[in-house]
């Protein structure tokens, strides 16, 4: 009786590791015929380019590109040694010196209205925004202004701090704005609405709902933004970087050993970032979500009428930023 349990479960388990190693060489195949490097040369000195999570991971790898082709850059993170040994390593690696840290905590609302207030001072003008900086929370926590803590940094945040600098971005048109979103938004849940964090959901549901939010804002803005101002939302790429180095040691270690045998490398993965920055046959494109740098299909529930509800994130900022006065005036 145990052996023929055990006999299912083993054809269960290679079944199943037959199928993810079918998708994986799937995935290494469509990078092998596929063209998926960013050819363009566009001059980009002049303009400013902000990017939010640029001192690791796939946010490093993009600032570095722009860095080589002129941009003023401005790298947005929390920790500050590290962004500042980021910094150091683009400057050296690009010869451009115009690259800076400022710092910016997602988690906070507060902070992105500081960091806002501080940019839109010290800088003429912003040509590209790119929401790049995201996580992936494993043992759930709500932030305090009471929203969970991988949806503020992921989709609440990101949403605020374009809403916040949306007026210098329009006075820099022709400019553009990207949201790192992912395939892994096609794993959501759309039925919750639980953005307290008190409802317990797999965590790559959880994750997989921010991702959603980051395409239905970028197609919901798309619709009310002048000409000449895109905004994009894209996948960059599965790849191993910090976001991944959570769980147990086992999972962690099966997840690097596909990441290094199947996976895009970092620079593989900024690519369709860079390209979307500044490809100039992309230069009217909107609200459009990019892979491997072309536009593709969303999840088929991205709809016109679906992304309105950008409208509701907007709301929930606004009364979390109100609720968040009320507290420090008293
Ligand atoms: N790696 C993949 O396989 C993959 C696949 C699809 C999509 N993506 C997306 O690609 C983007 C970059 O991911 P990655 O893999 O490069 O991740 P990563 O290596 O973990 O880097 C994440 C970046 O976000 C910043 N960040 C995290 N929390 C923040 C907060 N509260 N405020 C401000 N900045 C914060 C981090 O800097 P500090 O810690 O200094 O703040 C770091 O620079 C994410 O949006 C991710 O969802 C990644
Ligand atoms: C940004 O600065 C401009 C002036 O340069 C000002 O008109 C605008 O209201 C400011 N926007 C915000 C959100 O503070
Ligand atoms: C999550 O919580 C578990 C148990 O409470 C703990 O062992 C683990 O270290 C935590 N993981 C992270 C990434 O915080
Ligand atoms: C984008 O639109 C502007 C005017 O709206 C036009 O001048 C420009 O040629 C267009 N660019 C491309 C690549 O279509």
């Amino acid at each position: 009786m145990i052996f023929y349990i055990l006999g299912i479960l083993l054809k269960i388990i290679f079944f199943l590791s037959c199928t993810v190693l079918v998708l994986l060489i799937i995935e290494k195949a469509k990078l092998i015929f596929f063209p998926h490097l960013c050819t363009c040369y566009v001059d980009l000195s002049g303009k400013a380019i902000l990017i939010t999570g640029g001192n690791t991971g796939i946010g490093f790898e993009t600032a570095k590109i722009l860095a080589k082709r002129g941009a003023k850059l401005v790298i947005a993170s929390r920790n500050v040694a590290k962004s500042q040994a980021a910094v150091r390593a683009i400057i050296d690696a690009s010869g451009n010196p115009k690259v800076e840290h400022k710092p910016l905590n997602l988690k906070s609302l507060s902070s992105i209205k500081q960091f806002a207030d501080d940019f839109n001072r010290t800088y003429g003008r912003l040509d590209v925004l790119i929401n790049n900086a995201g996580t992936v929370e494993i043992n759930r926590t709500s932030t305090n202004d009471q929203i969970d803590s991988t949806f503020q940094i992921n989709h609440v945040g990101p949403t605020y701090l374009t809403q916040l600098l949306m007026d210098k971005i329009i006075a820099s048109k022709p400019s553009r704005i990207l949201f790192v979103s992912s395939n892994a938004h096609f794993l959501h849940n759309l039925d919750s609405n639980d953005i307290a964090g008190k409802e317990p959901m797999n965590v790559w549901v959880r994750y997989a709902n921010t991702k959603l939010g980051n395409v239905l804002v970028s197609r919901g803005m798309s619709k009310v933004l002048p000409e000449q101002v895109t905004v994009n939302s894209l996948h960059p790429g599965t790849t191993k970087t910090e976001i991944w180095e959570q769980g147990p040691l086992f999972v962690r270690k099966v997840i690097n050993f596909l990441m290094d045998n199947f996976m895009k490398t970092k620079e593989e993965c900024a690519q369709t970032i860079v390209h979307l920055a500044m490809a100039r046959s992309l230069a009217n494109v909107s609200g459009k979500y990019f892979d491997i740098l072309r536009a593709v299909k969303t999840h088929r529930v991205v709809t016109d009428e679906l992304a309105q509800q950008y409208k509701d994130t907007l709301r929930l900022i606004d009364d979390r930023v109100k609720k968040f006065e009320k507290i420090n005036t008293n």
